[in-house]
């Protein structure tokens, strides 16, 4: 059994693997919590962490019907410094290179002066040189006189690892190891075919977004950016003066991250206390979000055109993970802003139960358990398992989001079609993100002291999508529609 717990800065994951005949891995259970212990990646409050980790592990127990001792957890990339070394090792004339002269030039490349702060995560050797021949992943049984190579150093910083692993301990667990998030990340994203190239995998969280460039099936470079989802949450609950959680899901539901993505025929209404009502289109909704999330891809160009160069000469593909990457029109703004094709990354290389972790947000708790695996960080996964589309978002069919106020004066609810799946977890009052930079054009949305917000589709948009005359709803629907505010 491996056990991946990727304790994020929204939510915390632990992901249960087993190792199947074939040497791959089945996924027999998933447990996920909302984290209110978190911030931009850190532990800022080791209780409600704690209590977040026993209940996240209890749920994956109860699926897979284990019980789980010790586990791989996830760093966030601020808290880790990583450089590359080089390696030599000179090698007998007429002897075959061997393990031994491997480790020797990987030592060597070890041998650099590191901040007594810091605790080494992952050496990664990348590729071998043998007398000055380049892109030799095995040199064991090659002859030559000098053995080089690079090795990527990650390590972490005390502080924040302690913490982490208290927690993990206070919970009842062992750690098997600390793994960088884009890391994992990559692990469970890049498929067989991208092995062989350069690819940079996004993992865009709620606190942070991580960054890691892999080459040739190694990861090369790591950064991590302390922007996410979150900040996009926090602009539209500033500038529409709505509480972050409606913000939240008029986010998940109406945004998009370009204006010409957005529902052309949808406006929200934003009633106040006052009777007053504001509308916005999506597209203006829109207009909000995106300049977050270019935000967000101009920092990422501007560390790989610094350490590394252009984007577009350095990789081949991007890949967009992690649960912000949800958002519509994400891909096109990053295929706009980097000049490579895009792709979501959605966990793959594995089987068993794949539909429970089904979603860019478990990117980093599956590459955990593949981690696991070899322990050497190294991409060499199997094909990926195909994995099932997601159900389209919900296209409501009446007012969406109420306050409390609202839901306390209706008398009953009135069954009728719903949704047919709303993705909202259950979540209380969150940390809210630094600096949300709020865009200026909407300002106006909430000049008006706001007491109670409704935030409805206009008559317009209901009518697109009316019952079917004669329509009976199934019990399914009446639930649905009954609990849909909560869903
Ligand atoms: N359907 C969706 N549309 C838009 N954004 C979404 C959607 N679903 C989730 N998100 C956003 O994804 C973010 C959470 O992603 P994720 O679960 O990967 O974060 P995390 O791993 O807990 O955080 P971090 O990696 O930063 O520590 C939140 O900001 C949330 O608003
Ligand atoms: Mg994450």
């Amino acid at each position: 059994m491996i056990v991946g717990l990727d304790i994020g800065t929204t939510k915390i994951t632990t992901v249960i693997g087993e190792l199947a005949g074939d040497g791959s891995v089945d996924i027999i259970g998933q447990g996920s919590v909302p984290s209110e212990g978190l911030k931009r990646g850190s532990v800022v409050n080791l209780e409600r962490t704690v209590q977040a980790i026993r209940e996240s592990v209890h749920r994956a127990e109860r699926v897979a019907g284990v019980k789980v001792e010790s586990a791989y957890v996830s760093v966030a990339g601020n808290h880790t410094k990583a450089i590359t070394s080089h390696g030599l090792a000179a090698i007998r004339r007429g002897h075959e290179i061997t393990d031994t002269d491997v480790h020797r030039a990987i030592e060597n490349a070890q041998a650099v002066p590191l901040d007594p702060n810091l605790e080494v995560l992952h050496t990664l050797p990348q590729e071998y040189e043998v007398d000055g021949q380049e892109g030799i992943k095995s040199p064991v049984g090659m002859h030559g006189v000098r053995l080089e190579v690079d090795v990527h150093i990650v390590a972490g910083t005390a502080g924040p690892l302690l913490n982490l692993r208290r927690c993990v301990q206070e919970a009842g667990l062992r750690v098997d190891g600390f793994v960088l998030q884009a890391l994992a990340s990559g692990l469970s994203t890049v498929d067989t075919g991208e092995q062989s190239q350069s690819v940079i995998v996004i993992d865009m969280g709620g606190g942070t977004t991580d960054i890691g460039v892999f080459r040739r099936g190694n990861l090369a470079h790591s950064a991590s950016i302390p922007i996410g989802g979150d900040h996009v949450t926090a602009d539209l609950a500033q500038i529409l003066k709505i509480p972050m959680e409606e913000a939240e899901d008029v986010k998940r539901r109406y945004g998009a991250a370009l204006p010409e993505m957005a529902d052309a025929d949808l406006t929200l209404e934003i009633t106040t206390g006052q009777g007053k009502t504001h509308a916005l289109s999506a597209q203006e909704l829109s207009r909000v979000i995106k300049p977050r999330i270019a935000e967000i891809f101009g920092m990422i160009r501007d560390e790989i055109d610094q350490t590394l160069g252009p984007v577009e000469l350095i990789a081949q593909h991007v890949i967009l993970t992690g649960g912000a990457s949800k958002l519509r029109g994400t891909p096109e703004l990053a295929r706009d802003r980097f000049r490579v094709p895009v792709r979501l990354g959605k966990p793959g290389n594995i089987g068993g139960l794949i539909d429970i972790v089904n979603g860019p947000e478990y990117a980093a708790g599956v590459g955990l358990v593949l981690f696991g695996l070899h322990e050497d960080g190294r991409l060499v996964a199997p094909a990926p398992t195909p994995l099932p589309e997601p159900e389209p978002e919900p296209q409501p069919s009446k007012p969406l989001l109420k306050s409390k106020k609202d839901r306390e004066r209706e008398p009953e609810p009135q069954p009728q079609p719903a949704p047919q799946r709303a993705e909202r977890p259950q979540r209380t009052e969150r940390p809210r993100p630094p600096e949300p930079q709020p865009a200026p054009q909407r300002a106006e949305v909430s000049a008006a002291p706001v007491q109670q917000t409704v935030v409805r589709t206009s008559p317009q948009a209901q009518e697109q999508h009316p019952p079917a005359p004669g329509h009976k709803p199934s019990l399914m629907e009446k639930l649905r529609s009954w609990f849909s505010d909560w869903l």
